[in-house]
């Protein structure tokens, strides 16, 4: 059975949260109630216990539910977390991070999927701070459901209205996978690797991380298994998202193998092409008039040929990034030829990716080179994933 987590918060619409989780319950989920203060004022914790089937949550510093590290069970325990109906303050809680309460908390402590549902005064909806608190929260990948247009519980009309509970229901099924790759498993490599100089020092780069999260996310979404082997970097995890993280490419090669096999595996870390030839057990320490160290690199494995290369393990569909400064097609071709890769995004980087918001790719196939327009790294990855998925379906 698929195990929800509901959080109910203080809205007229609560009385909704009850029929959603009576259709939820009666669509086969399993669905645990958690009443926030607010919450609890308008429906009570009986009422929600008797169409869960079982017991509701509400306060942090209960005994009880902390002896059993209550919150971080609760984050962990279920599949999704949904939030409905969600209102303009524990929206704004979620924003900036706040965990003053059971459901800030598991909020908080949670790396599964999260969908919102909000329900406050057109007003409140439409004003700037919950405005960029959606934004910030949809670009760390919680999903909405809503809000919709209608009649307001006050003698008012607009945008505010919670979605009603069939709608809810089909967006929880969303946020759960059941999309075109659901039943596929996709392993993605993001961000920089390190490579240790000595205990203290290293070589590394600037990549953010950004597209190849971005590019789990979106496979996430449309229902596959993910596991990010990720370099360090200084993002949140993906929502239902596995992340194995990892420091140096030898770490991220081995991670990748052992994640095997896949159906498709995009590799968008910018692996380190060199690592020190040693690796000294000591910190390197400055002595007075002796010329600085000299450091000789030896060559990384590459994880991207290495997981072309035939073989049962293959997975199906490889792809790999060209990050070029210059004849960036004709370099990218060469590379998904030497590497043995089935696609190739190749990347301009002449104006300064790493980091940055956008990417202006060509994806090359056997078919042919297809330019994207300059988008955000969150579009190509939608788009890609939907590719992937074309293929795979
Ligand atoms: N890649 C990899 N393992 C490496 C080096 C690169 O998996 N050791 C992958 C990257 O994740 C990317 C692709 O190979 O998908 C291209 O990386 P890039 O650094 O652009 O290519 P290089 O092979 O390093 O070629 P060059 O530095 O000469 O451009």
């Amino acid at each position: 059975m698929r195990r929800i987590l509901l959080i109910v918060s203080g809205s007229v619409a609560a009385y909704k949260a009850l029929e959603f989780a009576r259709l939820a319950r009666k669509a086969g989920f399993g669905v645990t109630g958690l009443l926030t203060a607010g919450g609890a004022r308008f429906i009570t914790p009986h009422a929600l216990a008797a169409i869960t089937g079982g017991r509701v949550y509400g306060d942090l510093w209960s005994l009880e539910e902390e002896a059993q590290v209550g919150h971080i069970r609760l984050a962990r325990d279920h599949e999704a977390i949904i939030v409905a109906p969600a209102t303009a303050d524990l929206i704004a809680k979620m924003a900036v991070g706040l965990a003053d309460d059971l459901a800030t908390t598991v909020l908080l402590a949670t790396t599964r999927p999260v969908l919102v549902a909000p329900a406050m005064n057109p007003t409140m909806w439409a004003h700037p701070a919950t405005q960029a608190n959606v934004e910030t929260l949809r670009r760390r990948g919680v999903a909405f459901a809503g809000p919709e247009e209608g009649e307001m519980a006050e003698p008012e009309t607009g945008l505010g209205r919670l979605v009603e509970p069939p709608t809810l229901l089909e967006a929880v099924r969303a946020v759960l996978g059941n999309g075109p790759l659901t039943g596929r498993h996709a392993l993605v490599t993001s961000g920089p690797t390190f490579e240790a100089i000595d205990p203290v020092r290293f070589l590394g780069n600037r990549s953010s991380g950004r597209q190849g999260h971005a590019i789990a996310a979106a496979l996430a979404s449309l229902g596959a298994r993910v596991t990010l082997v990720s370099g360090p970097v200084s993002l949140p995890d993906p929502p239902g998202v596995r992340v194995v993280r990892v420091e140096s490419a030898r770490e991220m090669l081995a991670a990748c193998e052992a994640a095997l096999p896949a159906d498709v595996a995009v590799c968008a870390a910018a692996v380190a092409d060199w690592r020190p030839a040693t690796e000294t057990a000591a910190k390197m320490k400055k002595v007075a008039d002796a010329p600085p160290p000299a450091i000789s690199l030896i060559e990384n494995p590459d994880i991207l040929a290495t997981l072309s290369s035939p073989g049962p393990r293959r997975p199906r569909l490889v792809i790999g990034f060209a990050a070029e400064t210059e004849n960036v097609l004709a370099h990218a071709q060469e590379k998904r030829t030497r590497k043995g890769c089935d696609w190739i995004l190749a990347n301009d980087v002449s104006t300064g990716v790493f980091g940055a918001e956008e990417n202006t790719v060509t994806l090359l196939t056997e078919a042919g080179a297809e330019p994207w327009p300059r988008m955000g790294k969150e579009e190509v990855a939608r788009r890609l994933a939907s590719r992937i998925a074309e293929v795979l379906r």
